[in-house]
C-alpha cells in the first residue's frame, strides 16, 4: 500500500516498502515547501518538464541519494552531464522498474531549464506510476486536453494530482472538466499559492468535483492507498 506524500506545489514522494520516490522536488526555493531537500530519501527522481519549479533540487537530491532521475530524453541528457544517473522516457512511453512501472504522458506546458528558461528541455510530460496495485497520475504543469479522457479510458486511476492554479497551468473549472474526462477515485489540488500569481482556493475546487473524493493536502500531509 503506497504512501503519498504532498510536498508543496507539484512535488509528491510515493513510499512503498524500500521504494522511494519523489516527483517533481521543488523544495529550497518554494517558501511553502513540506520536506528540505535535504533530508529527503529517495531512490527514484521523476521529473515532469525543465522549469526550475519542478526539476528544483532534483539533481541535488539524485546524488546525495546515488537516485536515479526518470525524465524525458533532453532532461536525461542534462542531468546526466550533471554526474547524474538517469532513464530517460518519452510521451507514450513506459517502462517496468523495479518498484512497478511508469509511463510517460503528455503535458500542454512548456520546458527550458536555467533562470530564463533557455537550456532545452524537450516538451513538458506527466506521470502515470503503477505501484503495488495502485495507478497515480501526476500530470504536471499542464492545461485541460481532451486525451485526459483517453487516459480515464485506459486506466483505473486510484489518485491524479491535477495543477488548480491557473495561470500557467488549468485553473480550477478546467480541473473540474479534467476530472470528469480522468475518472479518478481521489483527486488531490496542486500548483496553487505558492505564489500570489496562482492563488486558488482548493475548496471552491472540491465543491465543484462530483463522482470524485477531494482530497486537500496541505505540504508534508500524506494519504494511503
Ligand atoms: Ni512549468
Ligand atoms: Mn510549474
Amino acid at each position: 500500500m503506497p504512501e503519498v506524500k504532498f510536498l508543496g506545489h507539484s512535488c509528491v514522494a510515493i513510499n512503498s516498502g524500500d521504494h522511494k520516490l519523489i516527483i517533481d522536488p521543488f523544495l529550497t526555493d518554494n517558501p511553502k515547501a513540506g520536506a528540505k531537500s535535504e533530508d529527503i530519501d529517495a531512490n527514484w527522481v521523476l521529473v515532469t518538464h525543465g522549469h526550475g519549479d519542478h526539476i528544483g533540487d532534483a539533481i541535488a537530491i539524485a546524488k546525495k541519494n546515488n537516485a536515479t532521475i526518470i525524465a524525458n530524453f533532453e532532461i536525461c541528457n542534462l542531468v546526466g552531464g550533471e554526474g547524474c544517473k538517469f532513464h530517460p522516457l518519452h510521451i507514450g512511453g513506459g517502462f517496468n522498474f523495479d518498484f512497478g512501472r511508469v509511463k510517460m504522458t503528455m503535458a500542454l506546458h512548456g520546458g527550458g531549464y536555467g533562470p530564463d528558461a533557455s537550456r532545452y528541455t524537450g516538451p513538458a510530460t506527466g506521470f502515470l506510476v503503477y505501484i503495488d496495485g495502485k495507478t497515480i497520475y501526476h500530470p504536471g504543469d499542464t492545461g485541460l486536453f481532451y486525451d485526459m479522457n483517453l487516459i480515464g479510458e485506459m486506466n483505473e486511476i486510484d489518485l491524479a494530482f491535477l495543477p488548480i492554479g491557473d495561470n500557467f497551468t488549468m485553473g480550477i473549472d478546467d480541473a473540474v472538466k479534467a476530472v470528469e474526462f480522468l475518472r479518478p477515485k481521489k483527486v488531490v489540488p496542486m500548483h496553487f499559492d505558492t505564489f500570489d500569481i496562482i492563488k486558488a482556493d482548493p475548496k471552491e475546487f472540491a465543491s465543484k468535483v462530483t463522482g470524485c473524493d477531494v482530497v486537500i493536502l496541505a505540504p508534508g500531509e500524506s494519504i494511503n492507498l
